[in-house]
């Protein structure tokens, strides 16, 4: 964390909660949280809850992000969702290129690129995911995929731009196993991130650019992560469903 950036926690619902429990989640959320301000309190449900969850949030200090969405404005792309339908259902944030939808829906450093430019140009806010398996790490690809993915994602999105981008390290070994990246681990990608956002754009970008890590944070090691320079904030999944939890997790030391 550094005193410059504002840390942004969000709960990534992934194919969890209908609107019902969403509802019931957010609301007793928003009482537990509802004095904090230095920090960012972000949801993403699944898109059937975002209306009913936007309504219980209006006024809150939650704000709405959607799961995914499609780089082109409209048309013939059955079940597909496009960014104006994010907005018209008030999101302010979109999650792109999560490892569960490039492990299992195909996407790549192309689409995710495409999909970028779109949140960007349509007023959304991308939260980017970047993040290498279990494989990769053991054979010594972690600078290589990493700078892949990030130089892919963000080709051609301009430095104005890249200052709306809040880039999310999950790395796949670590997704809902249980089994987090240490501190020290998760903060040395972070700093290799930045590094190469520093490369690609400027210090100034890379200094205001927001750092999330996923996988596996929960409320017992949020704190010990948020305490590293380079962690900003956290992209959370399973500790997110609940809202004792979740509150826990927003109230990090
Ligand atoms: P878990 O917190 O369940 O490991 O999921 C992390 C994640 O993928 C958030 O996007």
């Amino acid at each position: 964390m550094h005193p410059k950036r504002k840390p942004i926690i969000a709960g990534n619902w992934k194919m969890n909660m209908t609107a019902v429990d969403a509802v019931d989640l957010v609301r007793k959320l928003s009482y537990s949280i509802v004095n904090v301000k230095d920090r960012e309190i972000v949801v993403a449900p699944p898109f059937t809850s975002l209306a009913a969850v936007e309504e219980a949030i209006r006024d809150t200090n939650i704000a709405l992000a959607a799961q995914n969405m499609h780089w082109v404005d409209k048309g013939a792309f059955t079940g597909e969702i496009s960014a104006d339908m994010l907005l018209d259902s008030g999101c302010k944030y979109v999650i792109i290129g999560h490892s569960e939808r490039r492990q299992f829906f195909g996407e790549t450093d192309e689409t995710v690129n495409k999909k970028i430019k779109q949140a960007l140009k349509k007023g959304l806010l991308p939260i980017m995911c970047v993040g290498e398996t279990l494989a990769e790490r053991e054979a010594g690809k972690l600078d290589e995929i990493i700078s892949r993915q990030i130089t892919g994602g963000l080709k051609e999105i301009s430095a104005d731009d890249m200052k709306k981008v809040v880039i999310a390290y999950e790395p796949v070994w670590a997704i809902g196993t249980g089994k987090t990246a240490t501190p020290e681990q998760a903060n040395e990608v972070h700093a290799l991130i930045r590094g190469k956002v520093k490369s690609l754009y400027n210090a100034d970008v890379a200094e205001g650019l927001r750092i999330q890590y996923g996988g596996s944070v929960t409320p017992e090691n949020v704190s010990q992560l948020m305490a590293k320079p380079d962690i900003d904030g956290a992209l959370v999944g399973g500790a997110s469903l609940k809202p004792d939890s979740f509150a826990a997790l927003v109230n990090f030391k």
